[in-house]
């Protein structure tokens, strides 16, 4: 039985929550390999809008277990939330939730340091979610992280949390960042939430292990994307992992051998929420009609988000690495009732083009655009359910896209309901889903 995994490419929030919602019911398990609570998937529902974080979406399908993997770094008080709400809404957590006991928690501590680093004077700001993820993964770095296990365990956790405190104290004291902070008051706090967290924990890589053995389809549900990626993104304008092909494994402790089909999700325009380098971002009333109509708002921290046009060279350079099955178009529909849409086909930098993505974030901040105007489409495209329903205009826009990317373009999303998406009859993606 083939498994699947759905991965963002460009800056993340690209719409991944609706193909994983998509495609759960054919999946037995979901899974969630790394990031955090700084990863914002909504999945519409009917009527009703869900706001995840840590939960993989797949979980909104009944009878699909998640699983939250050891490469996720876990808060486990906003776990715990999504936990009640999910409840809330008739959703049988207890039997439908596995958490690693090998992923690794954030503390207050973690959130403290990245105020530090982030703050008005750091010189080095990333605009990150400030959830504390890029400090937790440094811990875990360098081996001085607490694992869920260690946080379960009640003669280790406060003999390890009592240790890390006692050193990042002693630093924020040398260093003159020292904030007012009662370790204990955060132990007990956590010991109260492990009891909590307790009934949701095991050995998921065994789970995972035995149920590909015994036939069960595994789903991988990516967070962020391949621009946010620790070696392959915007260094060092990213997040703390492995956001693109990679991390599926590491993060799970599943085999490349068992990742048949990677699909992967792009808005078929672009965004970025945070700081750095972003090639074709639009500016003055494009950008602002592209943010209303879209409505881009960061999930996680309701920052506006930059907003720009699709991006032909970083998509090429995201599909060399994941190395595509189908590709997913999302939000057509926000690009309806626009007289031509840009489309950036080449990189110039210092009067040279450029055929692959800059490794240096300073070089990439001064490259150019080089844009092929497509023409738009009179009628909106909102709802439409058949390729061939759409506008010529809207059609021969996937076609320039999919001709020049070289990587099949097998379905496009026209709105946020799961009823309003096209899947392309005979593609990879059709197979896939069926
Ligand atoms: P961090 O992951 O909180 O350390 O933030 C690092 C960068 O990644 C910032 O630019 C964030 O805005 C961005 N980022 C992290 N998670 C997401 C996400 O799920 N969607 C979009 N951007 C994200």
């Amino acid at each position: 039985m083939s498994n699947l995994a759905v991965l963002g490419l460009q800056w993340g929030d690209e719409g991944k929550g609706k193909l994983v919602d998509l495609a759960a019911e054919r999946f037995d398990i979901v899974v969630r390999c790394q990031g955090g609570n700084n990863a914002g998937h909504t999945v519409q529902v009917g009527d009703q809008i869900y706001k995840l974080s840590l939960v993989p979406s797949g979980i909104l399908r009944p009878g699909t277990v998640a699983v939250v993997g050891n490469g996720v770094v876990l808060d486990p008080e906003a776990l715990l939330q999504e936990v009640e709400t999910l409840r809330g809404v008739g959703i049988d957590v207890r039997s439908s939730l596995l958490v690693s006991d090998r992923a690794h928690v954030v503390f207050p501590h973690h959130r403290l340091m990245e105020l530090s680093s982030e703050g008005e004077n750091s010189g080095r700001r990333i605009g990150t979610t400030s959830r504390g993820i890029g400090p937790c993964y440094e811990d875990k770095a360098s081996r001085r992280g607490i694992r869920v296990a260690e946080l379960l365990s009640e003669e280790i956790f406060p003999r390890r949390f009592r240790a890390v405190a006692a050193e990042k104290a002693a630093i924020a004291k040398a260093l003159g960042i020292g904030r007012p902070w009662d370790p204990e008051a955060d132990l007990r706090r956590y010991q109260k939430l492990a009891e909590r967290l307790r009934p949701y924990v095991g050995d998921t890589t065994a789970y995972l292990s035995e149920a590909v053995s015994s036939g069960k389809r595994l789903l991988f549900e990516g967070a962020q994307a391949t621009m946010l990626d620790i070696d392959f993104g915007t260094y060092p304008y990213l997040t703390s992992s492995n956001a693109s092909a990679g991390g599926l494994c590491t993060g799970s402790g599943v085999s490349p051998r068992l990742m048949h089909d990677i699909v992967g999700v792009a808005k078929a325009y672009a965004t970025r929420v945070g700081e750095g380098p972003f090639v074709t971002e639009a500016h003055g009333e494009a950008e602002k009609s592209l943010r209303k109509v879209g409505r881009e708002y960061g999930t996680v921290t309701g920052r506006p988000r930059r907003c720009g046009w699709f991006d032909l060279p970083l998509m090429r350079y995201a599909h060399s690495i994941n190395h595509l099955s189908s590709l997913f178009i999302t939000k057509l529909d926000v690009l309806d009732g626009l007289a031509s849409i840009p489309v950036c086909t080449a990189y110039r930098l210092d009067g040279k083009t450029l055929d692959r993505m800059p490794a240096i974030a300073e070089d990439l901040a001064r490259t150019e655009p080089v844009y092929q105007e497509l023409a738009g489409w009179e009628r909106p495209t909102a709802g439409t359910t058949e390729f061939e329903k759409l506008p010529r205009a809207a059609r021969q826009y996937i076609d320039f896209l999919e001709e020049r990317l070289d990587v099949e373009i097998g379905g496009v999303s026209t709105g946020p309901r799961r009823a309003e998406t096209i899947v392309r009859d005979g593609s990879a993606l059709q197979r896939i889903l069926s």
